[in-house]
């Protein structure tokens, strides 16, 4: 197997296995804390209204239900994930709405799109996973038409996200040590240097393309908080190997870790992202 091949084989599993169930759980969670970036994507949906869009590894669907909300008549938005379990839900709740939603289950790498077929690729933290991204990214660039937008939302470097890393630095006192981070490497992270996501769109075709931070405050209660670090994140693979005894010091320890988040009965934390962009151009004709 290449690497690419067996970043592919690791991605599918983990959407289609524990990453996959936790996001299908936490569904609602999740969908509140990041509920300000699917209203910028509407936003730029906008810009297309009645046009096409594909919502890029829609997970179980809140953005691609927001944008089909904001295209308006005749618009419709298609979300493209690799994850069973998550267009399972995604169709449900497509279907409860009657929204302008439809969901294709593929992985976005390789599937087979009708080329021009799209105005516009959105995303909101689904297309960092890829195994071999420009390869992904050219896919993508076939699928819409000539003059097609991108607007897609991923994360900034761990330096400027602590929180989604304190989880990680609190355990490590307890646990053998782990290979350092590949910054590069598929996962929540690969898309933080924006000069490797500038060549890799540039290589796959894509021109124009605008990078901008956007920072967003997030807040969960305590509660909440418990579901997030044990289900979401790099300890969610970690935890169910350890024995009971070992399992509940490294909980104790996480939970110690994100006290600096605490504050007034809620945790806070501000998520550090790139908003990347290549605006529409009007259609010809
Ligand atoms: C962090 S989740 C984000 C889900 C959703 N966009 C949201 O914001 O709620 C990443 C999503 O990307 C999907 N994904 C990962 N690799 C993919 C691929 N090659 N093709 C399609 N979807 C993929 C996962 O299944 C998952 O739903």
């Amino acid at each position: 197997m290449t690497d690419a091949e067996t970043v592919r084989a690791e991605q599918q599993a983990l959407w289609n296995g524990i990453a996959g169930a936790a996001w299908v759980d936490e569904q609602v969670l999740l969908d509140r804390l990041f509920a300000p970036f699917a209203a910028m994507l509407a936003e730029a949906s906008r810009e297309v209204r009645g046009g096409q869009v594909l919502d890029v590894g829609c997970g179980t669907g809140a953005t691609t239900l927001a944008i089909a909300g904001a295209l308006g008549p005749g618009g419709e938005c298609v979300g493209a994930d690799i994850s069973g379990p998550m267009i399972g839900l995604a169709r449900a709740r497509a279907e409860r709405e009657g929204a302008a939603a439809h969901f294709v289950h593929a992985d976005v790498e390789s599937h087979g799109f009708a080329p021009a077929s799209f105005d516009l690729v959105t995303s909101r933290f689904g297309v960092m996973f890829f195994g071999d991204p420009v390869r992904a990214f050219a896919n993508l660039r076939r699928a819409v038409r000539d003059g097609g937008g991108l607007v897609l939302l991923v994360w900034r470097g761990t330096d400027e996200n602590g929180f989604m890393t304190a989880a990680e630095r609190a355990a490590a006192p307890l646990l053998p040590p782990q290979p350092a981070r590949d910054p590069d490497a598929s996962g929540q992270f690969a898309f933080a240097d924006p000069d490797r996501v500038h060549a890799i769109l540039t290589a796959a075709g894509w021109t124009g393309v605008e990078i901008a931070p956007v920072d967003v405050d997030c807040t969960m209660s305590d509660a909440e908080l418990d579901g997030y670090v044990v289900r979401l994140g790099a300890l969610a693979r970690v935890l169910p190997t350890l024995d009971e005894a070992l399992r509940d010091r490294v909980v104790a320890a996480v939970r110690a870790g994100f006290e600096p988040y605490r504050r007034d009965g809620l945790v806070r934390f501000t998520a550090a992202c790139w908003m990347i962009r290549v605006r529409p151009a009007r259609p010809t004709g």
